[in-house]
């Protein structure tokens, strides 16, 4: 295919192909799901696998990288930076850093969660141990930074000490009964929200733009409240349902539900949390109407993400941003 652009020469002459929205065909194809998985993650994956080349990390990040995923981070990352015009090697090298500040979190998540499955296979600090897990997950967010482009450095490394304070709210909020939906929605727009936003904001600085599209993040808080439902579905990928349960983790349906019962299986130890436990909880959130209500929460936001491009001129781009907001909750895993 002639596309009219050249590839980017990598460090060691190869050149890359970086097949990005605009270049491909039938761009226009709403098929967000089949566009990461066929064209974001090889080229995601395949630039990870060779920008970092130490024997003694390669099959730990094969496990970790292998595992899966959507590639949901880079590929905002690649659609907001074509909008900006931005050149391909720096908004690769911002792709491919987010995706690995994305790793290194999940990496640390799972151990501080107790959750032993991600994406199917053993967590990471199941495979390979919590010193490891601690350590590669170290290694991945100081690449990361390394490879992200000097003009967005300091915006990473600020959406990264965002992320750890919600992930500090987040466990603080577990020892609560009384918390409400604003304090629940600011500890997202922290533990998830500011990685996503740095998505949007790191090729805004790669480039002059005057493009507005801020309250395209109403979409992460409603991203999170999917992935709280999930938890209750076989697609979180953790072999068992209602970790979070067993976790204590304090979700938007155990807010609206505010039943004692709830918090008093929350605060049971995990281990001493049964599968009848969840299932209690489950029950309750159907009473309640919890799940209906969290789903509802879910498509407002996701339509007021989707109101804030709708001054944006009809691209291949805003098709596909259109595209990943629906997905964001479609989503089955
Ligand atoms: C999981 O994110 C972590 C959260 C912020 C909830 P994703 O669901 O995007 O993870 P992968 O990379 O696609 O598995
Ligand atoms: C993850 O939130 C947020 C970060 C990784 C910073 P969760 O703990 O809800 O994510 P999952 O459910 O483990 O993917
Ligand atoms: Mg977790
Ligand atoms: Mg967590
Ligand atoms: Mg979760």
């Amino acid at each position: 295919m002639d596309t009219g652009q050249s590839g980017v020469v990598e460090g060691d002459g190869t050149v890359w192909d970086p097949r990005l929205v605009s270049m491909m065909p039938n761009h226009a194809s709403d098929d967000l799901a089949t566009w990461l998985a066929q064209e974001v993650q090889p080229m995601v994956d395949d630039r990870i696998e060779r920008s970092i080349r130490d024997r003694r990390y390669q099959d730990r990040l094969r496990y970790q990288v292998g595992t899966g995923g959507k590639r949901l981070r880079p590929g905002l990352v690649l659609l907001v930076g074509e909008l900006c015009g931005c050149d391909q090697q720096p908004l690769l090298d911002s792709a491919v850093g987010v995706e690995l500040i994305h790793t290194f979190s999940l990496i640390h998540d799972d151990l501080v969660d107790g959750d032993r499955h991600r994406r199917d296979d053993p967590a990471f600090w199941v495979e390979y141990g919590t010193a490891e897990a601690i350590n590669v997950g170290d290694m991945l967010l100081a690449h990361a930074l390394t490879l992200i482009p000097d003009e967005g450095t300091t915006l990473a490394a600020e959406a990264v000490r965002e992320m750890t304070v919600g992930q500090q709210v987040d466990f603080a909020l577990a020892d609560r009964r009384d918390i409400t939906e604003a304090e629940y929605l600011d500890m997202v727009e922290k533990k998830t929200g500011a990685l996503f936003d740095l998505c949007v904001e790191l090729p805004q600085t790669l480039t002059d733009t005057d493009l507005d599209i801020d309250g395209y993040s109403a979409l992460w808080p409603a991203f999170q409240i999917r992935d709280d439902l999930l938890d209750f579905e076989a697609g979180k990928g953790r072999k068992t349902i209602g970790n979070d349960v067993r976790a204590g983790k304090h979700t938007l349906m155990v807010i609206h539900a505010d039943d004692e019962r709830v918090y008093d299986i929350l605060d049971k130890p995990a281990e001493q949390t049964t599968a009848e436990d969840v299932d209690t909880v489950q029950e309750i959130f159907e009473e309640t109407g919890s799940f209906d209500y969290a789903r509802h929460r879910m498509h407002t936001l996701v339509d007021e993400a989707l109101a804030a491009l709708e001054t944006l001129p009809d691209s291949p781009q805003r098709h596909r941003l259109i595209a990943l907001g629906r997905y964001c909750t479609d989503r089955d895993h």
